[in-house]
């Protein structure tokens, strides 16, 4: 069992092959007993240590600067804290003693939440902290995972009162790290169209924020951070890496004390989410995935992609190369009918495509996004034959069917407003803002989340469907709901709690319909997401170079089996570039591949490079999908110029290359290979052969620039395939 408890020192040790957690029983003067959290960090081999570098003079400074492992409010702790509870007497006195614990093989599932899941026993092991507040008459069982094998951390806490009063837990985070230095703050932040770019804040004696108070993990902040030594980088030094299995508002706050010590606590934005616990009920917390590296930011992103790849996402695609698509989004955007999406199909076909999607406008009357979101009845003006004849027509053809969906909202003008005006979500006597022209749905409601599964079922069953895009175009504004007037009622986490309902009945009654996650791109792009999903739209940004360093940001928690890229047209519709062909296929083929433009306007040679482009995705998409990802090169350091990433897999390793601008008579950059097998490497298209140690000692010229030589333009990219041989 990876976990132990010694009772002599009181100390729980959590080990893997990446990390050890130990866990200390401390007894506070006045004889309460807490779990502290000692030491964090590369992996102790059995050794337990007793570490007493507390300050022991005085309760209030020992709470000041305890390590506790589940911080609660109202006794002289001022750091960010997981716990706040409102108790009958109106204060926020809280504290959790200990009680008892369980270590159990396997974990148990978090109740209508998304969360990390063992499929063999052996896959991980959990402790389970059984800790009361015996004032408030309140338990907590704090859930302690680890993925041995993977070397990740997951942590969850389920509340539940036997108080005789109602309580307010007025805030109720995932996960509290204590660590006893100071560190650079690196997370990923954005805007529509440019999602998860990778900002480093150096260490600060400041509390810093990342957040949502959106209704979604958001395009702005991803529900992301990592503590990184000063030294670290993609190769090198200490990452703690902290996710939230969590798709609604959120929050994580990092805290370097005047100590330098550092405080994370991550979990639901507490903003307009206090919930009421009432006598005798139970509340889970959404889960948190923690993932140490001691040797940089890519063995930190590889134990996410292991742990989402095996164990978050769900269903028949998770371990099955996707389908290249094409989507009519681009191409036609509202304006098409029956023969002009046939056309476009019949060119995909020919193309080597496999997968056909219907985007929006195929619904209500919507000729543009001023109407019909929540009438999901197929628009018979626009497609007279109907949806099933449609399907047909391209099961005929050998091309699978994919539709579009924004269940959570409604248009002003719908039938389904003009019944249900009631179902918006709203707060009564305000004003109801817009957004794109479309109010959201309140999902926290049982009628509106059973009136999306009978619709979207009924689509989905009646017309053959084998690809759903699930969308989500606006945040909220008026947080409030006719369920809960003048309580207090946490419309934001109850609106999540509605959505996984929709999602886990539509998956589950689906189970070979493989889902897209989108929202407004990549809006809501985050692990809670790809337990229902498993790939999302990474961004409404469909141009190459764009898409560099988004689908970079990206990786750093995701696994690139779950980041979809597009080929779109150029001029590219969002930033006007003009990028090669090749440039563009290389950038996508990088993710989950398709194409979203009208095939239909294509040159012969075009046509020809597209066909090669799918044909080559074809060989290499299950390295892409299964491989562990090596980013190389970082659009975001140096001149921002170059990027690359590797893929390796069994004996074949994959490098993408790309340069933006075009430098005259210079010479490209060496790029070092990582993580090869001692031996010898081919070439593919060469069939030159290396000598591993060549390949990631020396390296490789980058092919771009050359002293003297008139090169290629900008915009440049490489693909090199190596494949290990025999010696
Ligand atoms: C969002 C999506 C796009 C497209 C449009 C349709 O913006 O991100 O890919 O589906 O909606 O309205």
């Amino acid at each position: 069992m990876p976990i132990k408890f010694d009772s002599e020192q009181k100390q729980f040790h959590l080990y893997t092959k990446k990390f050890s957690l130990v866990i200390n029983l401390f007894t506070t003067r006045d004889k309460n007993v807490v779990p502290l959290i000692r030491y964090y960090g590369a992996p102790l081999k059995g050794l337990y240590f007793y570490e007493s570098e507390m300050f022991a003079n005085g309760f209030d400074t020992q709470n000041t600067t305890l390590p506790f492992a589940l911080p609660t409010s109202g006794h002289g702790d001022f750091r960010p804290l997981m716990l706040r509870v409102r108790n009958q007497d109106g204060n926020d006195c809280t504290l959790l003693n200990f009680i008892g614990y369980e270590i159990i093989s396997g974990k148990p599932q978090l109740e209508g939440l998304p969360s990390t899941y063992a499929e063999n026993d052996g896959d991980c092991t959990s402790l389970i902290l059984h800790l009361r507040d015996i004032y408030c008459g309140l338990d907590a069982f704090y859930c302690l995972t680890v993925f041995e094998e993977i070397g990740a951390l997951c942590t969850s806490v389920k509340y539940k009162s036997y108080s005789n009063h109602p309580l307010t837990l007025e805030r109720y985070s995932s996960v509290c790290l204590d660590l006893p230095s100071s560190f650079d703050v690196l997370h990923l932040q954005g805007a529509w169209a440019r999602e998860r770019s990778v900002e480093r804040v150096p260490a600060s004696h400041l509390t810093c924020k990342i957040q949502s108070n959106r209704g979604a993990s958001s395009h702005q902040h991803n529900p992301f951070v990592a503590l990184v030594s000063e030294d670290a980088n993609e190769f090198t030094g200490e990452c703690y890496g902290v996710n939230l299995v969590y798709s609604g508002s959120f929050s994580i706050e990092v805290d370097n004390d005047s100590y330098s010590r550092t405080r994370l606590v991550a979990g639901v934005n507490e903003e307009n989410n206090f919930w009421t616990l009432e006598p005798g009920e139970t509340f889970q917390t959404p889960e948190a995935v923690c993932a140490y590296s001691s040797s940089g930011l890519n063995e930190m992103s590889n134990i996410f992609h292991d742990l989402y790849r095996k164990h978050l996402c769900r269903g028949e695609y998770r371990d099955k190369v996707r389908p290249i698509l094409i989507n009519n989004w681009e191409a036609t955007y509202f304006n098409f009918n029956e023969e002009k999406l046939l056309n476009i199909a019949t060119e995909g076909k020919e193309l080597g495509m496999e997968l056909f999607v219907l985007d929006d406008g195929w619904f209500g009357k919507r000729d543009n996004d001023t109407s019909s979101l929540g009438d999901w009845y197929t628009d018979m003006n626009k497609l007279p034959s109907g949806l099933l004849s449609l399907s047909n027509a391209l099961h005929d053809m050998g091309m699978k069917f994919g539709l579009w969906f924004e269940p959570e909202m409604i248009s002003p003008n719908s039938d389904l407003f003009r019944q249900h005006s009631d179902w918006v979500l709203h707060a009564p006597n305000h004003y109801i803002t817009t957004s794109r022209t479309q109010y959201i749905l309140d999902m926290s409601r049982r009628d509106v989340q059973d009136y999306l599964i009978d619709c979207i079922s009924k689509v989905l069953s009646e017309n053959k469907v084998d690809y759903v895009k699930w969308d989500m175009n606006r945040n909220f504004a008026e947080i409030g709901s006719l369920d809960c007037s003048g309580k207090t009622c946490a419309i934001p986490h109850r609106y999540m709690l509605g959505v996984y309902r929709v999602m886990e009945e539509v998956t589950s009654a689906f189970p070979n319909i493989l889902f897209e996650g989108c929202s407004g791109g990549g809006g809501r792009f985050d692990a809670g997401m790809l337990y229902y999903m498993p790939q999302i739209w990474a961004s409404d940004n469909s141009d190459a170079v764009s898409r560099l360093k988004i689908q970079y940001g990206t990786s750093m928690v995701y696994p690139p089996s779950s980041i979809c890229a597009h080929v779109s047209a150029i001029p590219n519709h969002q930033t006007k570039r003009q990028t090669p062909l090749a440039t563009r296929g290389l950038t996508a083929m990088s993710g989950v591949f398709g194409y979203e433009l009208d095939l239909t306007n294509l040159t012969p040679e075009e046509k020809e490079a597209i066909k090669t482009q799918v044909e080559l995705n074809k060989k290499l998409r299950s390295i892409i999908m299964h491989g562990k990802l090596t980013r190389l090169i970082s659009p975001f350091e140096g001149d921002h110029n170059l990027c690359a990433w590797q893929f390796t897999y069994k004996e074949d390793v994959l490098v993408f290359a790309f340069q933006i601008l075009q430098n005259a008579n210079n010479l490209s950059p060496y790029m070092k290979l990582k993580n090869l097998e001692d031996g010898l490497y081919k070439d593919i298209s060469s069939e030159k052969v290396f000598d591993s140690q060549f390949l990631e000692n020396r390296g490789l010229r980058l092919p771009f620039c050359r002293p003297g030589q008139q090169r290629d333009g900008d915009f440049q990219a490489a693909l090199y395939q190596f494949k290990k041989i025999e010696a």
